[in-house]
């Protein structure tokens, strides 16, 4: 077993590990793993776009839409934070060199998606998370002090005798060896839970590693029932991860029908009220799947061809011609509203221990996230942790570690079943 010594671990290489890490102090030594690719990250799937705060005269309505959409459990005081910071996180981005769909005028299109009472999501055609991911990943790969180590599997987290968090058990999944990585701080940004429903359109690697590790140890976690179904994933019969069809095809104008080719809900109310319209359709009509007809949305062939050109192109690769039919559609589990507990800077109830993106609950998305609420509440509060690092974070423990060899053997038996179990690459 071997030991390394990091000033940060950064556990996960979604948006949220990444933005972490690029908003670190350069004189911090920072490991960023992840458990498959660099590349294989929900935030790279991500479809419809990003939120912003259209206009000063928007933030009512959107605190109030991403309000609604959660059920009114949502924390005001995150979700007004995430609002405030919205738009200089997208400059931010802009000046990583992400580029976001332009009016003819060059001003930034605004696309709209289910609950929002206005168009004010951010996009690149429909891969905007590819387009954020990458870039992020890229400026990362080019600082000198962040390490990018992927294929590796964190077995368990390390606390002192005091309950600091003192960093991680990591395995390399290739040679299966251990490595301790004792961090002064360790942040966990391990996405969802996804792998863990048969249906879902997470990567099958994620496994809830993050909040699992926590929970072992105590640390406190909220709402682990919290599971947003995304109502349209193209139907399959297929195994493995669910094609998402945006629901900004929705905001522009696609419609669900059933099998009389009649509609039957509103396709813009809240995720959990359409994923359960479609459910009952399904239940009434005794089919596997409803339709999405693509043809009726704004500017035709046009749109669906610039704004919507993957959509297009893997429903042909699956025989379907979104130009000419309705497509099949079913519910499949998305998103993990709950996660280990953070504050509005990521901090966790153990000391030293962070918990951004979709791995942790900090309040913003309630019970139900309002769509393309994700990359930007993974952004900002992982931008607001590394702050918090660098400013010196929780008062830091005197404990040495204290675990023995025998001990963390102990550990790494108790998870080894999921480990193997769930670590595998998949493509598109
Ligand atoms: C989508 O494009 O429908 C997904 C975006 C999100 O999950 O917010």
């Amino acid at each position: 077993m071997k030991t390394e010594f990091r000033e940060v671990l950064i556990i996960g290489a979604g948006a949220a590990g990444l933005n972490c890490a690029l908003h670190l102090p350069g004189r911090e030594d920072v490991l960023v793993v992840c458990k498959g690719g660099l590349k294989e990250s929900d935030s790279f799937l991500a479809q419809g776009g990003i939120c912003v705060l259209h206009d000063e005269n928007d933030a009512e309505s959107y605190f109030e839409d991403t309000m609604r959409a959660g059920h009114y459990e949502n924390d005001p005081d995150t979700v007004r934070c995430m609002i405030r910071h919205s738009r200089e996180t997208i400059d931010e981005l802009i000046a990583f060199g992400v580029r976001f769909a332009r009016e003819e005028n060059g001003e930034l299109a605004y696309t709209r998606e289910g609950a929002h009472s206005r168009p004010r999501i951010v996009f690149h055609a429909d891969c905007t998370g590819k387009e954020i991911t990458s870039h992020l990943l890229r400026a990362a790969l080019g600082r000198t002090n962040i390490e990018l180590r992927p294929d590796t599997t964190m077995v368990d987290l390390l606390f002192s005798a005091e309950g600091d968090c003192v960093g991680a058990a990591l395995r390399d999944n290739r040679s299966g060896e251990i490595t301790l990585v004792y961090a002064g701080n360790t942040v966990l940004a391990t996405g969802g839970v996804g792998g863990l429903f048969p249906h879902s359109t997470n990567y099958r690697i994620l496994t809830g590693d993050g909040v699992g590790a926590a929970l072992a140890h105590g640390v406190a976690a909220d709402h682990l029932d919290y599971v947003q179904f995304h109502p349209t994933t193209l139907y399959s019969r297929g195994r493995g991860r669910r094609f998402l069809i945006s629901e900004s095809v929705r905001g522009e104008g696609a419609q669900l029908i059933n099998a009389a080719g009649e509609r039957f809900v509103d396709e813009l109310l809240p995720r959990d009220v359409v994923t359960a319209a479609i459910r009952a359709q399904m239940k009434r009509e005794g089919s596997d799947f409803v339709r999405l007809d693509l043809r009726t949305v704004r500017g035709g062939q046009q749109t669906l061809e610039r704004h919507f050109p993957g959509i297009v192109r893997r429903c042909r690769k699956e025989g379907y011609d979104v130009l000419n039919e309705p497509i099949p559609v079913v519910p499949a589990q998305h998103y993990f509203m709950g996660g280990v507990r953070s504050d509005l800077s990521g901090r966790t109830s153990a000391p030293h221990l962070y918990a951004v993106g979709e791995t942790c609950c900090n309040g913003v998305h309630g019970k139900n996230r309002l769509a393309s609420n994700s990359l930007l509440e993974a952004l900002i509060f992982a931008r607001r942790a590394a702050e918090d690092i660098a400013a010196g974070g929780r008062a830091k423990g005197t404990a040495q570690w204290n675990y023995t060899k025998k001990e963390v053997a102990a550990f790494l038996k108790e998870r080894k079943k999921l480990v193997t179990r769930e670590t595998h690459h998949e493509s598109e």
